[in-house]
């Protein structure tokens, strides 16, 4: 079975006032087969959404090496990473990051802007996206005039615009209430059975059974 992500010693240290050293992340060796659903837990400050930020190309590591599908994503320019974070991923986040001026099917529509796909074709997309999603009486609407659990369904909408094969989420059901948050790990988890990669930070027990791995963090490592 194909490794599409595999990270190798992954380190980011910050160094505060005082020359005082935050390991963020201690030397992660983490492989996660194509087409698995793995969730990621561990207590706050232990290190996910460090290491989810370095996996998405949001951020990067002090030392160490991140490899997606075979490309050493941490060698990258900031070119090449946006191309990565365009086509390769599709993140989630905790707090959704919708563009408040924008409607549900023109934020779901932006990626495939940037990825130069005609109007129509992009509107079009979005639409089936918002469909799939169960928001398509809600097109027009700005993420203000939503739920969040709605937000987030349009959060995950847009992570799908370019069809990446991996989707990774840092806290998506963290501002939910729970049946919000049941909804938002039921569409996580009919992608994975479409055949995606799903890789998601979670607090909560009770979404393991939606995995078919646990992977448990504390103070920068996986334990
Ligand atoms: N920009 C930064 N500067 C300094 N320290 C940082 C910075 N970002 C994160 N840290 C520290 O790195 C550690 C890991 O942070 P991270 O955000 O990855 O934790 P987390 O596991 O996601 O926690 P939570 O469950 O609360 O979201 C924490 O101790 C945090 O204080
Ligand atoms: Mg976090």
């Amino acid at each position: 079975m194909k490794q599409i992500i595999v990270t190798q010693d992954l380190r980011k240290t910050y160094v505060m006032e005082g020359d005082i050293e935050i390991k963020a992340l201690d030397g992660v060796d983490l492989e996660i087969e194509e087409g698995a659903f793995v969730i990621a837990m561990g207590p706050s400050g232990s290190g996910k959404s460090t290491l989810m930020h370095i996996i998405g190309g949001l951020d990067r590591p002090s030392s160490g090496k991140v490899f997606v599908n075979d490309e050493a994503i941490t060698e990258l320019d900031e070119h090449q990473i946006a191309v990565y974070r365009r086509r390769t991923i599709g993140f989630v986040f905790q707090s959704f990051n919708l563009i408040p001026t924008m409607t549900a099917l023109e934020n779901v529509a932006l990626p495939l802007r940037l990825n130069g796909v005609g109007r129509r074709e992009r509107l079009h997309r979005a639409f089936d996206l918002l469909s799939m999603v169960g928001l398509k009486d809600r097109l027009y609407h700005k993420p203000t005039q939503l739920s969040g659990g709605q937000q987030q369904r349009i959060a995950i909408a847009r992570a799908l615009a370019n069809d990446p094969p991996l989707i990774v989420a840092d806290e998506p059901t963290g501002n939910l209430d729970t049946t919000s948050g049941e909804n938002i790990m039921e569409i996580l988890a009919e992608l994975h059975k479409q055949g995606r990669t799903i890789f998601v930070v979670s607090h909560d027990p009770r979404m393991t059974r939606y995995a078919d791995r646990v992977i448990h963090m504390l103070d920068g490592k996986m334990v």
